[in-house]
């Protein structure tokens, strides 16, 4: 259940704007995988050429189809081979000759890849579609962490104060009032849980925001904040690629629904900063796959939600928070 949950989970892997006319590799739970754009959209290969395995997103796309670097053979974007060079031209091409075809889909401004059979559906992200409201997309950052480690971090409530002292939070601020979290509609969702913010988001303010955190899948989670008597609004909605076993890349959106007329270089700038803070620390953690033992490491009430978390990894079957590498070790387990 664990494994197929993940396997069948949608995985950022691009920016989709940045997919010109090359192929490139990507990874997703330790699969290589080619991605290239036709007329017909985006497609994922496994990354590997049939004929003598070199890496197809080594070749090119000519006229819509992916040539492989080696020998020139030609994959169109159901996987088919559709030419091969060396072939006398009255002689067919073996049926054998395709790609491994995973399901791609460009949603929010990024290429996503699902390896599995029964593909979840896309996380829906309302704030991306409504009038008033601009989002611009941060990183991808690369993390050498494990992504619910990630997650989890982007989850906390509690260390705003400190890694993020002046900017988000305030250490004269720290305590975390009660809040609750809940279970509706297949997502954790938390009550509006107040910080102190010095200076929010590099604004001259001063005074209490209102975080509402979400996870919405394993690897996807996003939280708005909003404050009392005010319009403004911002969503981080935050999706991480385990690439594999040690690395994982971290896009984010950032919605925002006031400055709509202001460059978004500073809030993209403002974002890295804030990244790039909690980076050592999610790089140090150990162990590196998230304990769903909760006798493991101290939990504190204002741990809540990163406990809720935990437990929903655990009751996925998500077993020490440890991401599935190949589709064996997926079967072994089952
Ligand atoms: Fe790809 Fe020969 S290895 S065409
Ligand atoms: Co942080």
């Amino acid at each position: 259940m664990q494994q197929d949950k993940l396997w069948n989970e949608w995985h950022p892997v691009y920016i989709a704007d940045e997919l010109k006319e090359d192929p490139k590799q990507v990874q997703v739970l330790g699969e290589k995988i080619v991605i290239f754009r036709n007329d017909k959209g985006v497609h994922a290969f496994k990354d590997i050429c049939i004929h003598r395995g070199a890496e197809l997103s080594l070749g090119k796309v000519v006229d819509g189809r992916l040539v492989c670097a080696y020998h020139a053979w030609e994959y169109d974007g159901t996987g088919a081979c559709t030419k091969i060079p060396a072939l006398p031209c009255d002689r067919p091409i073996p049926k054998k000759a395709k790609a491994t075809v995973y399901h791609c889909e460009e949603y929010l401004g990024l290429i996503w890849v699902n390896l599995g059979e029964d593909p979840a559906p896309f996380i829906h992200y309302p704030e991306a579609e409504k009038e008033g409201h601009r989002t611009i997309i941060c990183g991808p950052y690369a993390v050498k962490a494990n992504a619910p480690r990630v997650i989890e971090n982007f989850l906390d409530v509690s260390h705003l104060m400190f890694v993020h002292e002046g900017l988000l939070g305030d250490v004269d601020h720290a305590e975390v009032v009660d809040y609750d979290v809940q279970f509706v509609d297949d997502r954790l969702i938390t009550s509006k849980i107040p910080v102190f913010q010095p200076n929010a988001d590099g604004r001259a303010k001063g005074g209490y925001t209102d975080y509402v955190y979400e996870v919405l899948s394993p690897i996807i989670a996003r939280f708005t904040k909003t404050t009392e008597g005010e319009e403004e609004e911002l969503t981080i909605f935050t999706a991480v690629n385990q690439e594999d076993n040690e690395q994982t890349k971290v896009f984010m959106l950032l919605t925002r629904n006031y400055d709509l007329d202001q460059p978004d270089e500073p809030f993209r700038e403002f974002q890295d900063t804030i990244f790039y803070q909690d980076l050592d620390i999610v790089q140090s953690q150990k162990p590196e796959l998230l304990p769903l033992d909760l006798q493991m490491e101290m939990h504190l009430k204002s741990d809540a939600l990163t406990i809720a978390y935990r437990r929903w990894l655990d009751e996925l079957g998500i077993e020490n928070g440890t991401m599935p590498i190949d589709k064996e070790k997926r079967s072994r387990k089952k």
